[in-house]
């Protein structure tokens, strides 16, 4: 017996039309602008950015507000973390969905700007002469000459960053992991930069970064500080 057509794609009409009905009202956000609320977010983001993580991000305290907000938004809109092969920065793409108004955006950026930063382990050596040539002939112009950044520029201060986590980052601008997006002028910047330094370069870049101007150094008690899938640089 033939059905008429149409009952053949009635089940599917119904099913696809179910889809449009308008299930749950939409969310009414409802901001929290308690301290409380607030706590509750920083030890979350603590999960990551604390010391004590095997997989951890970069430790954040001392890094100036404008460039911690901004990143968080480049997170928030995808412009940073939104690719699953840069496996680090898809965590923090992850991490970020907690974050959902500017409220919270701006507190979070504020909080980490004014922790204390901490010491950290050595982890790059290379030949401080020759990175300072090259830091004082390619990167002063924007970070400064002592490394202190210059928001004009979008160019955040250097000092606060632990060395694997430097070392990590300037490898994926150069591989065009991070600076992506044709948004992100200040990642595309970067990418552009650094296309053209070995290995090599970027530890004598580091190396004398640090020495010169990057936070204090901790005495290594064990490896945890640095995260065991970052490619170790040493
Ligand atoms: C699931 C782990 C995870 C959570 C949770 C997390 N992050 Fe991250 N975050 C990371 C990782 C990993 C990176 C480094 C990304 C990369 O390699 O580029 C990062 C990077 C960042 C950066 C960029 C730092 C820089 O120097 O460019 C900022 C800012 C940041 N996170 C803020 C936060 C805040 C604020 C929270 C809490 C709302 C948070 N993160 C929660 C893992 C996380
Ligand atoms: C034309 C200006 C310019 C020059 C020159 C430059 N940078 Fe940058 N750099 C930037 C900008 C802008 C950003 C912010 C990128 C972003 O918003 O993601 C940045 C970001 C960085 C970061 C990421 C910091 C973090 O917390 O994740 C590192 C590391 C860095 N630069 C190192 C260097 C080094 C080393 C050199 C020299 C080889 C250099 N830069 C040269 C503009 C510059």
């Amino acid at each position: 017996m033939h059905l008429p057509a149409f009952l053949y794609f009635l089940p599917i009409v119904v099913f696809l039309g179910a889809g449009c009905q308008p299930t749950a009202k939409k969310k009414n956000e409802v901001i929290d602008y308690s301290t409380e609320a607030m706590d509750v977010m920083v030890a979350e983001c603590a999960i990551c950015h604390g010391t004590q993580e095997a997989q951890r991000g970069p430790i954040l305290n001392g890094m100036e507000h404008w460039y911690l907000s901004d990143q968080i938004n480049k997170f928030r809109s995808g412009i940073r973390g939104a690719r699953p092969s840069n496996r680090s920065e898809h965590l923090m793409g992850v991490g970020v969905r907690k974050v959902s108004n500017d409220f919270q955006v701006a507190y979070l950026a504020n909080w980490y700007s004014e922790q204390t930063p901490l010491p950290a382990i050595r982890t790059i050596s290379g030949d401080i002469q020759k990175g300072k040539e090259l830091y004082t002939r390619r990167c002063a112009s924007c970070h400064g000459p002592k490394g202190e950044g210059n928001r004009q520029l979008l160019s955040p201060s250097l000092s606060k960053l632990e060395g694997w986590y430097y070392m990590d980052q300037m490898r994926k601008f150069r591989s065009g992991e991070r600076g992506y997006d044709y948004r992100d002028e200040g990642g595309q910047a970067m990418s552009a930069i650094s296309k053209d330094l070995s290995d090599f370069d970027l530890r004598n870049l580091i190396a004398y970064s640090i020495d010169s101007f990057g936070l204090e150094e901790a005495l290594p008690i064990s490896d945890d500080l640095v995260p065991a899938g970052s490619k170790k640089p040493f």
